[in-house]
């Protein structure tokens, strides 16, 4: 937790250099700068399951300060080792390729969407950003067995529970008192959100989804990820993510560490033709995803 600067410091004798090295130890903990609402109309329909990345992302990103800086972090950063340091965002795509500022860029996007989920509604154990890049890992993983696109897969289970940011938003300590109550019981905390609101965090993310023109493949995955049934010809991608949910949290990455990881569901297993021990054959390969994915965003130490 980042405390406020020289807060339990006031009115000791501490000397300049350390309230230097205070600060910029709290700015490195500072996520992503988040995009200017200005910019996302035209970000978004960048990342349609039918657009390779184009030079046109990086035209997007130029103009925006916040996601100038991320990019040029994380090219920056130790995991791509380039010797020397971009300092534009046409270096950054020459170095990285556009498929990789893809990558970013769609992480950075939901970084500040999904973290505000853990800073506004603080429930030890719970971690929205880890598990959310976990689930993207492994449904890149699950995709890649099922003969689909791994990006898109990549994207659509990082994205799955940003319905839980809303609730966060709107019912923040109901929202609480229900995670935590949902540790002691049988129920999944989807079907309590049901019960309580008559629609959970699957339903919201799909609206969410839906006003801001996603793809209608990922609007799908994202709002049938628990319930996985309709008639939609996208309810694979839902099956994929439904599956990469119980994954991420089989490997130790779930929404809320201190509760129960529920089985995936049935209808997801029969739809990727998979079993629960062909999914756990999987987890190595979604291990050593997800630490690739993570390496950018972990800082030098
Ligand atoms: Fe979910
Ligand atoms: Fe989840």
């Amino acid at each position: 937790m980042i405390e406020p600067i020289g807060s339990e410091r006031a009115g000791q004798n501490v000397d300049s250099n350390e309230h230097m090295s205070t600060l910029a130890e709290q700015l490195e903990q500072i996520p992503f700068f988040p995009p200017a609402v200005q910019v996302i109309p035209r970000l978004l329909p960048l990342f349609g399951n039918d657009k390779s990345p184009t030079d046109e992302l990086a035209e997007v990103v130029r103009v925006d300060s916040g996601l100038t800086a991320d990019i040029l972090r994380v090219c920056n950063s130790a995991a791509f080792g380039f010797q020397m340091r971009a300092q534009t965002i046409q270096d950054a795509a020459l170095r990285l390729g556009m498929k990789e500022m893809y990558k970013i860029t769609s992480k950075v996007i939901a970084e500040p969407i999904l973290g505000a989920g853990v800073h506004q509604v603080p429930v030890d154990g719970v971690d929205l950003w880890h598990h959310s890049l976990a689930t993207g890992s492994a449904s890149a993983i699950i995709a890649e067995a099922m003969g689909t696109d791994m990006e898109i897969g990549f994207t659509i289970g990082l994205l799955h529970d940003i319905g839980k940011v809303r609730l966060v938003q709107t019912v923040g300590s109901d929202y609480r008192e229900m995670i935590i109550a949902a540790r002691g019981g049988a129920e999944p905390l989807h079907s309590m959100e049901a019960q309580k609101w008559g629609l959970d965090h699957a339903v919201i993310g799909g609206q969410l989804l839906k006003r801001w023109n996603f793809p209608e493949n990922m609007r799908d995955a994202v709002l049938l990820h628990h319930s996985v049934m309709g008639t939609t010809p996208n309810l694979d991608f839902a099956a994929q993510v439904n599956l990469a949910d119980y994954l991420a949290g089989a490997i130790g990455l779930p929404y809320d560490r201190l509760g129960p990881v529920h089985p995936p569901n049935p209808r997801a297993l029969h739809l990727a033709n998979m079993s629960v021990e062909d999914l756990h054959k999987l987890a190595p390969r979604v291990i050593e995803h997800f630490n690739r994915e993570q390496a950018p965003f972990v800082e030098r130490g």
